[in-house]
């Protein structure tokens, strides 16, 4: 199939940790590697999104060149996709702006990404970068004429936004933009905290314990698995409500090693939760210790790095620059 007759997805990640964790990996990342084959897939590190919280100069740095380094590990391939940084594409702020230019005050208000971030740091301190994100986020999928927008469910909101600033512009300066669907990743796994499996595993979570990062050692992943709080009882049985620890357990084990759910419940028939937890411990270790390897190897060698991140940057640059000179020329915007 040539590039034309596929559709596009376009995805983002902020690039707001050392390591991404499993959550990121089951619940984001996977699904971008499988949508490589039969689409024309634009992936980017959203590196300006991630400037609306403070960050230490040498830490962004270093957290954009390693999420790429994982992005690359865990399958996304340059041959396939155009994986790039948001912040070597300027024509992401050129169109952000535009954004801003469309969407009401109320409009924005109504983000609840926006309300739930800025309450979190108070109304006061809150930057205004956190107000115009989704204006960001819109000109980050619209630029490429995204068909497909793979996301969490979390994130449906920004991609309505999208939408509706799509259709306003198009209809008040003329066919500009695709306008783009949401692909909200349902089936992916949401994994939940190994501490407090009701509730998300997530990079703010207040303890390390409960979160499995990429970049960790094995050895340190497998005794947070061991020491992963389980429930009552010693049956290995996908229970949500009852069992929520094995359950997420059963989720890594089955979304890992493609087992089925079933499948696994059978194999620990009258075992106990220690056998269990060590076989998702290999799992787990198993399958993230190539993909370290081969991170930690594409981050010593940084030029090569920076040379795949630029080849995708110039691809994104070719459609960019359409898109914009497609918008100003309909806005009226004298060349
Ligand atoms: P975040 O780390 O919140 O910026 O999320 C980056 C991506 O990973 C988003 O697409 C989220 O939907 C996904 N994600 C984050 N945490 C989890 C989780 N615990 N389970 C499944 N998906 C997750
Ligand atoms: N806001 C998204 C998140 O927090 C990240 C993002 C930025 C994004 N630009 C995007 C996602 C464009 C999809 C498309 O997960």
């Amino acid at each position: 199939m040539t590039a034309k007759a596929m559709k596009r997805v376009l995805s983002g990640i902020q690039p707001t940790s050392d390591s991404f964790h499993l959550g990121n990996y089951l619940g984001a990342v996977k699904q971008w590697v499988d949508l490589q084959d039969g689409h024309d897939a634009f992936y980017c590190i959203v590196d300006l999104h991630a400037l609306t919280i403070e960050t230490d100069p040498a830490h962004f740095r270093k957290r954009t060149l390693a999420s790429a380094a994982q992005l690359l590990a865990l399958g996304i391939s340059p041959e396939k996709s155009t994986l790039f940084i948001q912040s070597q594409v300027p024509q992401h702020n050129q169109l952000g702006w535009i954004m801003e230019c469309l969407t009401g005050f109320g409009e924005a208000s109504r983000m609840t990404q926006f309300k739930d971030k800025s309450s979190k740091s108070g109304s006061d301190r809150a930057v205004v970068g956190l107000f115009t994100y989704p204006m960001l986020q819109a000109a980050d999928i619209l630029l490429y004429q995204a068909d497909y927008v793979p996301v969490g469910e979390d994130q449906r909101q920004h991609i309505e936004l999208t939408r509706d600033l799509a259709q306003r512009f198009n209809t008040k300066y003329g066919q500009t933009f695709q306008i783009p669907d949401a692909y909200i990743l349902k089936t992916a796994a949401k994994i939940n905290d190994l501490q407090d499996a009701t509730s998300k595993m997530s990079k703010s979570s207040g303890s390390v314990a409960g979160v499995i990062e990429i970049m960790d050692t094995p050895e340190s992943n497998a005794k947070k698995i061991k020491s992963a709080t389980t429930d009552a009882g010693r049956e290995v049985r996908f229970d949500e409500k009852e069992k929520p620890g094995i359950s997420n357990l059963l989720t890594i084990h089955s979304a890992l090693s493609g087992q089925s759910i079933q499948a696994i419940e059978k194999d620990f028939e009258g075992k106990g939760y220690g056998d269990f937890k060590s076989a998702v411990a290999d799992v787990v270790v198993e399958y993230f210790r190539p993909i370290r390897a081969r991170a930690l190897e594409l981050l010593e060698d940084e030029a090569n790095l920076l040379s795949i991140l630029h080849d995708g940057a110039d691809k994104a640059h070719a459609v960019a620059s359409q898109t914009v000179a497609q918008t100003y020329a309909n806005l009226g915007v004298v060349k």
